[in-house]
């Protein structure tokens, strides 16, 4: 009981503490897997001078927000989009002296997917796999030096579709990435025509990730409002103190996350809390800690109010301890209830 209590004030603490830099968010979320200096490990090396200048902090971002779910990359739903900014940041600071960031256009890849499916099969399939599901393990293999040394990822995967535009795809074929076994698809002899059949193809597997809300492999669940934004965070107040939660905060952010388009502008976050459903939680599980309080973020993207919250019922799964299975599918409908009563 003492540990749980002690986990409970932590938890309580934690928005009250300083905030911790980009480098020790790195240092305690991401350096497992990349390692400490971005090199690689588990996960796919992140200071390679010619990964970091070529994509966006959109991308980063919201490749660690989203991670890639099926594949061994979390998703960082638990850290605030500030923090994620903060890691994105440490991320920058391996960049080679004096080198900038692309900036790519958000202009869509139009090309022909037929042909796109029969040269991804000739030419890419043998290392990303016949349906782009990646190859067999993540990241860099130390011990297997025979083998590819950086296992490639996984290409029809909802986060990396997610995260990736078209342009950063087709940057990505055109130059390959230097020191990794992925070549530049123009030495290689495509013609850039080719290349955009290839990230049409690519692109249409987004079709078939089946990212729904509500879907077990998704980490958020998503919903519309017929609201304002600022309606939205009253009606998601009034439905958290129905269900017998209470609010802790509010929190508006200027939004990194969610600027993958121009027009996106505020988030806000409301954070609720019910005591008794936070013990029992923590006496099964610590790292539920990780997910409290509960929130509930609300956003405009292109004129459309949404909320969201994590989706608890993909925490329990991978958090992996059958226990949970109950609270978690609890906090799922709790969740839900929430967001279906603000929506009405
Ligand atoms: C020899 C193996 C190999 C071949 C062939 C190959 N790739 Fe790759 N690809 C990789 C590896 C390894 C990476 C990861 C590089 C890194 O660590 O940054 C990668 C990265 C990528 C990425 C970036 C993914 C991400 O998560 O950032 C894309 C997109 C991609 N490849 C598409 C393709 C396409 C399309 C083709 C065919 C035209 C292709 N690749 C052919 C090995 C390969
Ligand atoms: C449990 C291991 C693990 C942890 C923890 C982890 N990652 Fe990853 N990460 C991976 C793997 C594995 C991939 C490659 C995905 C694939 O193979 O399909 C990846 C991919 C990525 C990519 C895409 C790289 C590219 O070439 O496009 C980024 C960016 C990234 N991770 C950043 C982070 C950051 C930042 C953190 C910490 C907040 C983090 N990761 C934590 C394992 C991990």
């Amino acid at each position: 009981m003492r540990v749980v209590w002690s986990l409970l004030l932590t938890v309580l603490a934690l928005p009250l503490a300083a905030a911790p830099g980009g480098g020790e968010l790195y240092a305690q979320n991401c350096a497992v897997c990349h390692g400490a200096d971005g090199r690689g490990g588990v996960g796919v090396p992140l200071a390679l001078p010619s990964f970091l200048p070529s994509v966006s902090d959109d991308y980063l971002a919201a490749t660690i927000r989203h991670g890639r779910p099926g594949r061994v990359m979390p998703a960082f739903t638990q850290l605030s989009n500030a923090e994620i900014q903060a890691i994105v940041a440490h991320l920058r600071s391996w960049m080679p002296p004096g080198s900038k960031v692309v900036t790519l256009s958000s202009q869509a890849v139009k090309g022909d997917v037929v042909r796109g499916k029969a040269l991804f099969a000739e030419r890419c399939a043998v290392c990303h796999g016949a349906n782009g599901e990646g190859g067999h393990g993540t990241g860099v293999t130390f011990s297997r030096p025979r083998d590819l040394p950086i296992i490639a990822p996984a290409l029809n995967n909802p986060g990396f579709l997610a995260a990736a535009s078209d342009q950063m795809i087709k940057t990505t074929l055109m130059n390959g990435r230097d020191g990794t076994p992925m070549v530049s698809f123009l030495q290689q002899g495509l013609s850039e025509r080719d290349i955009d059949d290839v990230v049409s193809y690519v692109r249409s597997f987004a079709a078939e990730a089946g990212w729904k809300p509500g879907n077990d492999d998704t980490p958020m669940l998503e919903m519309d409002s017929p609201y304002t934004l600022a309606e939205t965070v009253e009606a998601v107040k009034r439905a958290a103190v129905g269900k017998n939660f209470r609010i802790i905060r509010e929190q508006s952010l200027e939004n990194g996350l969610f600027a993958a388009t121009q027009e996106s502008k505020t988030a806000h976050i409301v954070y609720f809390c019910n005591f008794n459903f936070i013990n029992q939680a923590l006496a099964l599980d610590p790292r539920v800690g990780l997910f409290m309080p509960c929130r509930i973020t609300v956003v405009e993207r292109e004129g459309q109010v949404k909320m969201m919250s994590i989706n608890p019922k993909y925490l329990s799964r991978l958090f992996n301890n059958a226990e949970l299975d109950k609270p978690c599918e609890e906090m799922y409908q709790v969740y839900m209830g929430i967001m279906e009563e603000a929506s009405l």
